[in-house]
């Protein structure tokens, strides 16, 4: 059934890390804005620039509570200072019309929506932006929708990521599944057949392991990290952010990625603080 907010167009529902993974987004955007905002005056970016090319009908909704919150795409535009520009790529035609309902009509002409495949699409937003831009890029799939060619392209403008890994325990079925397939859609996710030899493949498919699952899915976060990194970002956060479900089981990872060694600076800042305001144990 659909989810509707109180506006009367459809809402994502609400997980328990969803307002902790926006808030630290929140907070990203707002430190990356204050300390870039200068500089563009000074001529050292021409824009700043905003890409969500996973982006939702831009309000979650608390299924049980009716509780409402912002997404990522309403979050960006709210930040002050201003992004210049801000790229909204959704394939749900129904999330996108929703989204586009909800940006006022005074921010209507600082965004670019676009309905479609983000690994298509991608090349379209690309081509809009200068080379003199400086970009946030939030990349917040379920799964393994985003093909490492499109993180790839991403490396190599200048573009600061954040990046929601799938690392739970439930990636287990996903993995063997995808394992019989000859051209699987984890292929394009990994950019190659490799993630078929990762330790967390082989635990997978049944295959004995001395590393407990923690272990595996540890090292299966760190390969993926190292390949993105390979791509071109010159910095990545080492101690990346878990989230966890409501049995405390551990479902997504939080991922930074930045050409700049000031972005990670402010990152590993916010990262101290939980989300809560209290410092945070990592
Ligand atoms: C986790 S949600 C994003 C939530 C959003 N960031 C927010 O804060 O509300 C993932 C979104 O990706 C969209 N999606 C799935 N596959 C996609 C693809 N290949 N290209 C573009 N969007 C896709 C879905 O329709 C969904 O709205």
């Amino acid at each position: 059934m659909k989810l509707l907010a109180s506006d009367g167009l459809i809402a994502r529902p609400a997980r328990i890390w969803t307002r902790e993974k926006l808030r630290y987004l929140q907070k990203y955007a707002q430190a990356f804005m204050t300390a870039m905002a200068p500089k563009r005056s000074q001529g050292l970016w021409e824009r700043l620039e905003y890409i969500d090319l996973l982006c939702g009908p831009g309000l979650s909704v608390v299924r049980d509570t009716k509780e409402e919150f912002d997404g990522s795409p309403l979050i960006a535009l709210k930040i002050k200072p201003a992004f210049d520009h801000l790229h909204f790529v959704d394939l749900n035609r129904e999330n996108m019309a929703a989204l586009e309902s909800r940006v006022s009509t005074k921010d209507a002409a600082r965004v670019s929506f676009g309905v479609g495949d983000c690994n298509v699409l991608v090349d379209q937003v690309f081509n809009r932006i200068s080379n003199r831009s400086l970009c946030l890029a939030f990349i917040d799939p379920e799964g393994f929708e985003v093909d490492f060619k499109t993180l790839a392209k991403l490396a190599k403008k200048r573009v600061d990521l954040l990046y929601l890994f799938a690392s739970g325990i439930g990636i287990r079925r996903n993995l063997k599944n995808e394992l019989s397939v000859a051209n699987s859609r984890l292929d394009k996710w990994w950019g190659d057949k490799g993630w078929r030899d990762l330790p967390a493949a082989k635990w997978a498919s049944g295959k004995f392991t001395e590393e407990p699952p923690e272990k595996v899915l540890q090292s299966f976060v760190s390969a993926f990290r190292r390949k993105v990194g390979s791509a071109g970002f010159q910095f990545q956060d080492e101690e990346v952010l878990p989230f966890s479900n409501t049995k405390n089981a551990q479902m997504y990872h939080l991922l930074y990625f930045s050409h700049d060694k000031t972005g990670l600076t402010i990152w590993n800042n916010i990262k101290k603080i939980a989300p809560g305001g209290q410092r945070s144990l990592l």
